[in-house]
């Protein structure tokens, strides 16, 4: 018996061991922690539970049949953070560098499945130099396999995918259908076809890291949600943002212990806004002003700076942020940022989570640029989720609220719950200059004129009463008290109750 036990644990100790000492060295040469080690670190401690230690694969082409390692490059399982559970797979790059063989698939389909059947998050910590070349159409199934659950559990339970070594080629893809993408500085790619291919086919020359690298993906091309400085500090920001999430599309998020007064007047809000309509202040003050303990998890930071997303906490509770920022391009609504929004708005009313959406938007841009690049059907992205969404939805009004875009960003119109609106905001169809000189054109050589009728459209528009006249405003309100009334309204509306008409589904403009 004793032999028995030995021997298991020995067994262990070798799948532990994954494709050896040599290359886990090389693994830490690299700045790279091992699939164990991330598990240990994302996990709380002792809770990571492993399936499929001993899993091998079945081929026998290129000697494969020679090399076998326990696990087969994949380390699965469950386990907890801050005591909610999680399903993780994490790929061991010391194993024929991550690749993904049918067997790997599978392993990793079979807790995705768990996961859906359990409602659980699923987190990928991939690290992999892609489908298995030995296996040829058997590891390209398994990742379709892959691809088909990750389609299946969108929407049901959040997926979050860590990017922290290669991911090349159709690998690629199942991030690309995850919620959110983080990614590792300095260690980490994400491309359809790498440096050489595009050498050859288009004759750029350009590095993997410029190719994909985590400025690439944050910066430009918006791919992830998020970069880091190393493993840890990525770990540690997803234990960060999963506080935050449901554990599925049936529950509601987390509420969390605050220690935040949820009477706090932030009397600073009252000059928040510049006398000069068109300076600019950052919007970001006002969403720490408003999150308890200040703390506000921000979603593509470094991408569409002119819109603001991510999650914050009201009295313990996830809400949503999508907020302008008139920091950036002066807070207006482009292309990058309606799409930006609009991903975000979906995530949210997908999971359950309140929106909260924080308004001082000049319009759309203007431009060729914009409008061949399709800013008409990606700007209905933004109008399109907003007008979709059934969750609790306050809006305030801090300042510009003009044309199309006052109607986009979580109007009455569009089902707003709560629409409140600052003494400083302007809602007009758009701001006073541009109005008058359409409207009296005729006057346009006459700069007395003008001025004396954008003075006039001024006092007439530039404020919130016009609109609060009609019932499209509930309520103008003091800026210092914003936290509170936005509290108290997300409070009034936990038991809120709305579904749209039935469907197959809809048909968002893509
Ligand atoms: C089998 C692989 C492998 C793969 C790496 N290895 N990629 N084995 N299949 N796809 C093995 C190497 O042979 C090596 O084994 C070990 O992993 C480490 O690889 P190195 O090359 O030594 O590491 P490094 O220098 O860090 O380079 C990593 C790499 C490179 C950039 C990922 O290995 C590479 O370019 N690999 C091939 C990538 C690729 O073309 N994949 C197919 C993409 S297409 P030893 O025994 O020496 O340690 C694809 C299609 C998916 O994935 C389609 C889905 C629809």
């Amino acid at each position: 018996m004793q032999n028995i036990l030995e021997q298991l644990e020995a067994r262990r100790d070798s799948a532990r061991l994954g494709g050896g000492q040599r290359r886990i060295d090389i693994q830490h040469s690299k700045g790279k922690l091992t699939a164990r080690e991330r598990i240990e670190v994302l996990l709380d401690e002792g809770s990571f539970e492993e399936f499929d230690m001993f899993v091998a694969h079945r081929c026998v082409d290129f000697g494969m049949e020679k090399q076998k390692y326990p696990g087969d490059g994949v380390v699965t399982g469950w386990g907890t953070i801050n005591g909610r559970m999680v399903y993780i797979y994490s790929q061991d790059f010391t194993v024929l560098g991550g690749s993904l063989s049918e067997t790997h698939a599978g392993k990793i389909c079979k807790i995705m499945d768990m996961a859906i059947k359990n409602g659980a998050p699923v987190i990928g910590l991939n690290d992999s130099g892609g489908a298995r070349i030995q296996e040829g159409v058997a590891a390209l199934g398994g990742y379709a396999d892959v691809f088909q659950r990750n389609v299946l559990a969108s929407g049901v339970v959040p997926q979050i995918s860590v990017i922290m070594g290669p991911c090349a080629g159709g690998a690629v893809y199942s991030p690309a259908i995850t919620d959110f993408i983080f990614m590792v500085k300095d260690s980490s790619y994400m491309f359809v076809t790498g440096p050489d291919v595009v050498k050859t086919v288009t004759n750029e020359v350009v590095t993997a890291e410029e190719l994909g690298g985590a400025r690439t993906h944050t910066t430009k091309s918006s791919v992830a949600d998020g970069a880091f400085e190393n493993d840890m500090e990525a770990l540690f920001e997803v234990r960060r943002l999963f506080d935050f999430l449901p554990l599925n599309n049936r529950e509601k998020p987390p509420v969390r212990p605050y220690f935040d007064s949820h009477s706090r007047i932030e009397n600073s809000l009252d000059t928040l806004i510049p006398d000069n309509a068109n300076a600019p202040y950052d919007m970001h003050e006002l969403v720490r002003k408003l999150a308890d303990e200040g703390d506000f998890f921000e979603i593509q930071k470094e991408f569409a700076k002119n819109i603001l997303t991510g999650f914050i906490r009201l009295e313990g509770s996830t809400v949503g942020v999508v907020a302008n920022q008139p920091m950036v391009l002066a807070g207006c609504l482009d292309i990058d940022s309606s799409r930006k929004a609009a991903r975000f708005v979906r995530f949210c009313d997908a999971f359950e989570i309140p929106i909260l959406t924080l308004v001082d938007v000049p319009g759309f841009l203007p431009g060729t640029t914009q409008e061949f690049g399709g800013v008409i059907k990606h700007g209905a992205k933004l109008l399109f989720a907003y007008g979709e969404a059934t969750v609790p939805k306050v809006t305030v009004i801090t300042r510009k609220a003009y044309g199309g875009a006052y109607d986009v960003m979580a109007s009455k119109h569009l089902r707003g719950d709560f629409n409140y609106a600052w003494p400083t905001a302007e809602i007009a169809v758009m701001g006073a200059k541009g109005a008058t000189e359409i409207i009296y054109r005729s006057d346009l050589g006459d700069a007395d004129k003008i001025a004396a009728h954008t003075k006039d459209y001024e006092e007439r528009f530039a404020n919130p009463f016009v609109a609060a006249e009609r019932g499209f405003i509930d309520e103008v309100i003091m800026p210092r008290n914003t936290r509170v009334r936005v509290a108290r309204a997300f409070a009034s509306l936990r038991n809120k109750q709305l579904s749209n008409p039935w469907k197959k589904h809809d048909n968002i403009p893509l």
